[in-house]
């Protein structure tokens, strides 16, 4: 394929401290270089057989694509940043930024702040949208590498030395001042808006225990901390407790198999949570079976391991 030289987003003599001829250079040598970098490797990829071609070769080619899209892209974000007053962030942005950050001053503290960082070096710094966790985030990157896998950036700051010398000299932080000035938050609110239109990745679904009400490894540790009545069981299945040597802190192991002889020791007006390996299917079942028993129970979803992948405490299992 062939990647599409985009127009310039901003409007070069509007800008506030910095010069057309600043943009002009930057647009057609670094932007319009990376993206006929990037056409270069594409082509190179697409002739070269990756069944004949030394893995080495195809992995440089693979890395050097990377390297030139990320530019092409990121060039294309840094232009179309710029253009605005740098003031008045508009409402949902500011929201946004007030939610994730405390306040439009400290992300602006801590965006300033990794940007002065990059002085003399070369990389990026982005304000970024995550669907997972649909919020936004600083980040800083050397290069043109280290985006966060899944963000959506929809600010960038471009801090190669290319990016301001003719403007401002080695003096990188009057430029990162400039940058700020010249925001253009209207066009980042819109980037914030269609990011957050992008779907977080599919959690897991589990059809067949769907009306059952699960806890989050998470929940059931704040249960335990704040010292909260809760009856814990670990109903992972004897076959495989034969080779387990942890249990989660403050559980005790039941044969799932054998309910009907444990069942009794449970009191019913304190919660139950069960758990299998994984989470599954058997911590969701006893869970079931408790339930129809009368007692308000519910699973632990992921189990065993997602208690220990927090760092729940354990002890020794005998
Ligand atoms: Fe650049």
């Amino acid at each position: 394929m062939q990647y599409h030289l985009a127009p310039l987003f901003c409007r070069p003599w509007t800008l506030n401290g910095i010069t057309p001829r600043l943009i002009e250079s930057h647009y057609e040598g670094n932007y319009g270089s990376a993206l006929r970098r990037l056409n270069a490797i594409t082509e190179e990829l697409e002739a070269l057989d990756p069944a004949t071609t030394s893995a080495e070769v195809v992995n440089r080619l693979k890395r050097d694509e990377a390297a030139a899209l990320n530019s092409t892209l990121l060039h294309e974000l840094y232009f179309a940043s710029l253009g605005g007053d740098g003031r008045a962030v508009p409402e949902t942005m500011a929201e946004a930024l007030v939610r994730d950050f405390g306040s439009t001053d400290r992300w602006r503290q801590e965006f300033i702040a990794l940007a002065n960082a990059l002085a003399g070096g070369s990389g990026w710094v982005l304000l970024t949208y995550v669907p997972r966790d649909g919020r936004l985030i600083n980040q800083s990157g050397a290069d043109h590498g280290q985006n966060i896998a899944g963000g959506i950036p929809i600010l960038a700051i471009d801090m190669y030395e290319h990016a301001y010398h003719i403007d401002f000299g080695a003096n990188a932080s009057a430029y990162v001042a400039a940058f700020m000035r010249n925001i253009d938050w209207a066009a980042v609110q819109g980037r914030y808006e269609d990011a957050t239109r992008v779907a977080p990745p599919r959690p897991l679904e589990q059809k067949q225990f769907a009306g059952v009400p699960a806890m989050t490894v998470e929940e059931v540790k704040a249960m335990l901390d704040s010292g909260e009545r809760v009856q814990i069981i670990d109903a992972r299945p004897r076959h495989y407790t034969t080779r387990a040597q942890d249990i989660m802190d403050g559980a005790v192991w039941r044969d799932p198999e054998r309910l009907d002889e444990w069942i009794g020791e449970l009191s019913k007006t304190d919660p139950v949570v069960t758990y299998c390996v994984y989470g599954f299917h058997v911590g969701c079942e006893t869970a079931i079976a408790l339930r129809k028993a009368g007692f308000d129970a519910r699973y632990m979803a992921g189990g065993h391991y997602a208690w220990k992948a927090i760092g729940g405490k354990v002890r020794l299992f005998e």
